[in-house]
C-alpha cells in the first residue's frame, strides 16, 4: 500500500499569519508544505522569495516543497536552497539547461522535483527522471490558487505511473492545482502518492484544516 503525503499550499493562507498557518498545517498533519514562488514573469502572479522562507523555517521542521515557478531559475537554485528549501521543483519550460540546474540543486544536497505544465509533455523530462526525487504534474495552468481541476491531466499521471513501474523508478508522483473532494481518488488512483491542495485545505468544512487532510489521506 503506498504512502500518500499531503504537501499543503500557503499560497492559500493567510498571508499575514503565515508563520502561524505553517504551525497549524504541522499540527493538522501536513507531510511537507508546498511554498509556491512566484515572479511574475513565468506565470502572472507575484509571490514570496527566499527572505520569507528563511523567516518561515523556524515555525516548522516539516520538509519545504518549493516549487519556483520563477524564469531565469538557475542562478536563483542557491538562493533557495539557502534559505531552507528541502526538495526544489523547477519547470523545464524555465531551464536553459535541465541538467545543469538539476545538477546545481544536487550541489546543495537538496531533492530535485521537475514539475510540467498541463500542456508540456512527458517526453520533455523523459531522460532525467532517472536522476530526479519527484515529478510533479500540474493539474492547472500555475499561478493562482482555486482554479479547476484539469482532468486530461488523469491521463498523464496514469502514463508517468507507467513509465516508472516499467523503469522501476523511485520517483515521487506529485498533483497541483484543483484538487478537491470528488477528485482526489481519481489523482491517486491514476499513480500519484503526494497531493498538492491549497483552497480545499484551508477552505472546506469551515477551515478544519485536520479534517481536510485526514479526509485527502483516505482513499
Ligand atoms: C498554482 C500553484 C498551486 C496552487 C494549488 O500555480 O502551483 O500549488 O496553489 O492551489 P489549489 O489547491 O487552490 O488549486
Ligand atoms: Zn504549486
Amino acid at each position: 500500500m503506498k504512502k500518500i503525503k499531503i504537501s499543503p499550499s500557503i499560497l492559500s493562507a493567510d498571508f499575514s499569519q503565515l508563520g502561524k498557518e505553517i504551525k497549524k498545517l504541522e499540527v493538522g498533519g501536513a507531510d511537507m508544505i508546498h511554498v509556491d514562488v512566484m515572479d511574475g514573469h513565468f506565470v502572472p502572479n507575484l509571490t514570496i522569495g527566499p527572505p520569507v522562507i528563511k523567516a518561515l523555517r523556524k515555525y516548522t521542521s516539516l520538509p519545504f516543497d518549493v516549487h519556483l515557478m520563477i524564469n531565469p531559475v538557475h542562478k536563483y537554485i542557491k538562493d533557495y536552497a539557502n534559505s531552507g528549501a528541502d526538495i526544489i521543483t523547477i519547470h523545464p519550460e524555465s531551464c536553459e539547461s535541465v541538467s545543469d540546474s538539476i545538477s546545481e540543486i544536487k550541489k546543495f544536497k537538496k531533492k530535485v522535483g521537475l514539475s510540467l505544465n498541463p500542456d508540456t509533455e512527458i517526453g520533455v523530462i523523459k531522460d532525467y527522471l532517472g536522476e530526479i526525487d519527484m515529478v510533479l504534474i500540474m493539474s492547472v495552468f500555475p499561478g493562482f490558487g482555486g482554479q479547476k481541476f484539469i482532468n486530461d491531466v488523469l491521463e498523464k499521471i496514469r502514463n508517468l505511473s507507467l513509465i516508472k513501474k516499467n523503469l522501476n523508478l523511485k520517483f515521487d508522483i506529485e498533483v497541483d492545482g484543483g484538487i478537491n473532494f470528488s477528485n482526489f481518488k481519481d489523482v491517486l488512483n491514476a499513480g500519484a502518492n503526494i497531493l498538492v491542495s491549497g483552497t480545499t485545505i484551508f477552505k472546506e468544512n469551515n477551515g478544519d484544516i485536520k479534517k481536510n487532510i485526514d479526509f485527502l489521506k483516505s482513499i
